[in-house]
Formats: C-alpha cells, structure tokens, sequence
C-alpha cells in the first residue's frame, strides 16, 4: 500500500531498537504512530522522538502478552486518530539455553511475549484493517523462525510461530486488501543481546558468524517500511540469511548436518 502522510501505525516494542526505528522511519513520512511498550518513559522518548521526525505520538503502555490491554492499546490508537493503516508487532525477547535445562516460566515467557503478543495484536487490530482496507500488517520475525540453531530451541519455536501464524492469517486477509508481511533479520545491533545468554560473536553457528553481518536497526526499520509499500511476504535479510533460508528449505538434512557439524 502506498504510504501517506497522516496514516495511522501502531508499532509494538516501541521503547527500544528496531521498533523505535520503525517509529521514527514511519514518522519521517509524516505518519502518526501508536507507540507500545511496557516502559513509559522509554516510551515517552521515542515519542518526543517521533514529533521532532515530523510524526505524531501516543504513547501507550501496555504489555503485549495481556490480550486486553494491546486491545485497549489498538482501540485508544483508533478514537485518538480516527483510522489505523498499519500494524507492526515487534516486541519481543530473545533467552537462549540448551534445552534440556531451560527454565519452563523463561520458555513460556517467549512463547506469550514473542507468539501470543504478535496473535493479541494482530487479532485485536483485523477487524478495523478490514473494515477500512488498505491496511498491512508487516511483523517482525527473526532469521531464526526460518533456521533453528543450537541454544535457541524456545525462541526460534516462538519465531516460527509467528511466520505460521502470519502465512495462514495472509491466506485469509489478502484478498480482502490487507497485506501481511514478516520480516526476518539475522543478529541486529540492540539491547536485545542484554541477558539474553547469547553472545553473536561466538554462539551462533561457524556459518552465520562468517557470513552473517550484523544489521543496524535502521536497516531493518527501512526494510519493513518498503515490505509494507510492496506488499511483500517474507523479508530475510541480509541476503546469507535468505541463501541460508533457501538451502535449508531445499536440501534440511544436509543444512542440518552443517549446522551441528559446525558449530
Ligand atoms: N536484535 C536482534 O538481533 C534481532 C534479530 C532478529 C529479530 N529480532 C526481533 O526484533 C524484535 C525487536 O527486538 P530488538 O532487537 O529491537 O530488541 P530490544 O531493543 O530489546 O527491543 C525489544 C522491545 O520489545 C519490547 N517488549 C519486550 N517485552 C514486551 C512485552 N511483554 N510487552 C510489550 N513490549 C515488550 C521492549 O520494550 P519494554 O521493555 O519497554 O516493554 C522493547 O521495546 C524482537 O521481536 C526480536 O525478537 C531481533
């Protein structure tokens, strides 16, 4: 869909990284934006943020693992401006751990942050996009719901569910005029890695930490903001993760092998 000043975009897990970005890319093309978070001060930030980028901000507390508060969040965004074009779910964590030990409440918390966040703001935001198509729905996903890697079983489940999700939502919005799309980045420069026991530089397989460049979250925020222009499905970047993505999908056992064989 094309972008114009004034749509309205409500972003999730604004307060930090490449939600904040989104905010701000969204707000240089003149949008106004529904800013959630936990945090309202981080929030607030972003917020002033978003005016000085030529935006208008409402800032909304909220979490997204608690159904009726991203919907109370989407609604307060709907009677603030009138109209809601765009919805990026975006909040989420990452905790790594081998699964034979993780902690059941740390892969819960994934799963109800990082899945169920993205089906509370999806499910609370479908019936006004379709009511006023055109709309898009453009989330953001990870590389690691397209290839699984050690240490990561509970949050790369969490992302993969998302892309399910978000691929069997598509089927049933597409026609209707609202697009959906997931965008995939590989390792992003945020505070996500903070307490998150992963470490990029030496965690991830010997394959990604060769050819797998860390990405700024500006990039990623361009990248979703074009999805939604194109009206694209899936966005795996940069582009060793969609070379990645592809041979797994192609040949998995043998990007499989790889993937244990050097780790
Ligand atoms: N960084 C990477 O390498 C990378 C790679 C691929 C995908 N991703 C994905 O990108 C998304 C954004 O991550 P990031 O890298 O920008 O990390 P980040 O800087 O840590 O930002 C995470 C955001 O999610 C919010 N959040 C977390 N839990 C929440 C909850 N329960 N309710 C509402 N908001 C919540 C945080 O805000 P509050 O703390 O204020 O709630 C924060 O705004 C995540 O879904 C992550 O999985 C990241």
């Amino acid at each position: 869909m094309k972008i114009l000043p004034g749509n309205v975009v409500l972003v999730t897990g604004a307060s930090s990284g490449i939600g904040r970005e989104v905010a701000l890319a969204f707000a240089r093309r003149g949008c106004r934006l529904g800013l959630v978070a936990r945090r309202r001060e981080a929030l607030e930030d972003v917020g002033a943020e978003v005016e000085r980028a030529g935006g208008e901000a409402l800032v909304l507390p909220a979490d997204v693992s608690d159904a009726a508060a991203i919907t109370t969040a989407v609604e307060r965004t709907i009677d603030r401006f009138g109209a809601l074009q765009v919805v990026v779910p975006n909040a989420g964590l990452g905790r790594y751990a081998l699964a034979a030990g993780q902690d059941p409440l740390e892969i819960e918390g994934l799963i109800r942050i990082n899945f169920l966040g993205t089906v509370f703001t999806v499910r609370a935001a479908l019936p006004h996009l379709l009511g006023h198509p055109p709309a898009h729905i453009a989330a953001v996903a990870s590389s690691a719901g397209l290839i699984p890697h050690r240490l990561g079983s509970a949050y790369c489940a969490s992302k993969a569910a998302v892309i399910q999700y978000l691929a069997a939502v598509r089927l049933e919005v597409l026609d209707l005029g609202v697009g959906v799309s997931w965008i995939c980045p590989g390792a992003v420069e945020t505070p996500f890695f903070e307490g998150a026991r992963l470490d990029p530089e030496t965690d991830l397989p010997l394959l990604a930490r060769l050819f797998v460049r860390t990405l700024d979250a500006a990039e990623v925020a361009r990248a979703t903001v074009r999805a939604v222009e194109r009206n694209r499905r899936e966005v795996a970047m940069p582009g060793s993760v969609r070379f990645f993505a592809l041979s797994r999908r192609l040949t998995p056992t043998l990007a499989d092998w790889i993937n244990r064989k050097l780790p």
